[in-house]
């Protein structure tokens, strides 16, 4: 159960894959709870807000929670309507929480307009794809006292708490040689991916690869000094042509190389929603270290008597229950756990914390500040590495793989 009791409202803009996979059922929960007040979703088309209403999934576990679908009644179901979620930022009562979950080259407009109505933010990762966008959202954040905090759930798993304790504690001496690897299935290609991932807006590297990027921070501490990606190029099933895969190779203040390979092509024949994981190699004290996470295979092998239905579904599954698990605890409905449902949770929690606590702006400032220097929850300041390396990425991307220094990010 929560410590506390809130009637903090939510809005969450953005309908998509995941909010119905990992961020809707963290607030719902919540609510479930006491955690939060009324939880509101809004995109830019009613029927992705309809498609979540009715989702089968969302129905089953919270039969005994609702949540406002805000249509705009104007348009019809499949009319984009790209500004409404704006009439909802209006008659949100200050200093609640915007989640913000809609696609990566929109963050900037949608989180600013979120601080401009004076709410909290939470934001699914990366933030946003350039440093001073970045900065713009900090200044507007910090003049305002409200915390932004991005959704990077990698760090609330336990073996990334557990490597940064043991890294920083000096067992595993100096990072210097790293693999990484996230691969998505192919079925992605014919989802909503499609309209937001040509070459000029995104890439698999800027899309995934971050979140590795991200926890190589997290865990060493280590800053990022210029990266190199090679993209190739593929056709996507609307014409449109994206870079759905990519090598890039990050080098980092110490002079350590971390190889990160992400692409949408993991076959949907194959085993897990996705293949990903992690090695990096150390000095150890004079005898080298290793660090290994398989972060897919979580040691479940089930061998069903058929398929499962749907995209990606398959007779033999390696499910992963530590980023998201329904659990059937005696009901009503079915509670959701894992290290997406804390991420969320962590954010939210904060910023209601902020509220709770603060009885004066300075006060206000001092928790955020807090926040920031702890370093667990992303917040713009101290996870702007992830920005600098977007940007330079793009840049490097466009030009063949060449090598691009990655922008100061202070
Ligand atoms: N592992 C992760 O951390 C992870 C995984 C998936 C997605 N994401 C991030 O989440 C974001 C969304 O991804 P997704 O997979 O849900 O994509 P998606 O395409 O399935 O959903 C995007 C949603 O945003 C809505 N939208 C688009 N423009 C809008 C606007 N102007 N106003 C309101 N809604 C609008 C769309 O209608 C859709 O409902 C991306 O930034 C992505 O990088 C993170």
């Amino acid at each position: 159960m929560s410590r506390y009791v809130s009637e903090t409202p939510v809005l969450l803009i953005g309908a998509g894959m995941i909010a119905h996979d990992q961020i809707l059922p963290a607030l719902l929960q919540m609510r479930r709870e006491g955690a939060v007040g009324e939880v509101t979703v809004c995109s830019q088309r009613n029927s992705s807000v309809e498609a979540l209403a009715q989702a089968p999934m969302l129905r089953r576990a919270f039969p005994d929670v609702d949540f406002r679908a805000a249509l705009d009644p104007t348009a019809s179901s499949d009319e984009p309507r790209p500004e409404h979620y704006r009439s909802l930022l209006a008659e949100l009562p200050e200093r609640s929480v915007v989640v913000v979950a809609v696609p990566d080259q929109l963050h900037r407009r949608v989180v600013l307009d979120a601080l401009c109505a004076s709410q909290h933010v939470c934001c699914v990762k990366p933030l946003v794809l350039r440093v001073a966008d970045s900065l713009e959202i900090e200044r507007e954040a910090r003049a305002r006292g409200l915390l932004v905090g991005v959704e990077y759930h990698k760090r609330f798993d336990p073996r990334s708490i557990m490597a940064r304790d043991r890294y920083r504690s000096g067992q595993f001496g100096e990072f210097k040689l790293g693999t990484a690897r996230l691969m998505e299935k192919w079925h992605y290609r014919d989802s909503n991916f499609q309209n937001w991932f040509a070459a000029d807006a995104t890439d698999s590297f800027v899309y995934i690869g971050c979140h590795y990027v991200d926890l190589v921070h997290f865990v060493t501490g280590l800053l990022p000094t210029a990266v190199s990606v090679y993209g190739i190029l593929d056709e996507l099933p609307n014409g449109d042509r994206g870079y759905l895969w990519t090598d890039a190779r990050v080098l980092w203040e110490n002079g350590a190389c971390l190889n990160v390979q992400n692409s949408l092509s993991f076959p949907d024949a194959a085993p897990g929603p996705n293949t990903q994981g992690m090695t990096l190699y150390c000095t150890g004290s004079g005898r080298g270290a290793l660090l290994e996470h398989s972060d897919q295979y979580r040691g479940i092998a089930y061998s069903f008597g058929e398929a499962a239905s749907g995209p990606g579904g398959t007779q033999y599954a390696e499910p992963s229950p530590d980023y998201f698990l329904y659990q059937d605890l005696g009901g009503p409905g079915l509670v959701p756990t894992g290290y997406g449902v804390r991420s969320v949770r962590h954010i939210v929690e904060e910023a209601i914390r902020v509220e709770r606590e603060a009885d004066s702006e300075d006060r206000r400032r001092a928790i955020i500040a807090a926040i920031e220097s702890a370093g667990i929850l992303a917040t713009p300041s101290n996870s702007r590495y992830n920005e600098a390396v977007c940007e330079a990425a793009r840049e490097s991307i466009a030009d063949g793989g060449r090598l691009v220094a990655v922008p100061r990010s202070e």
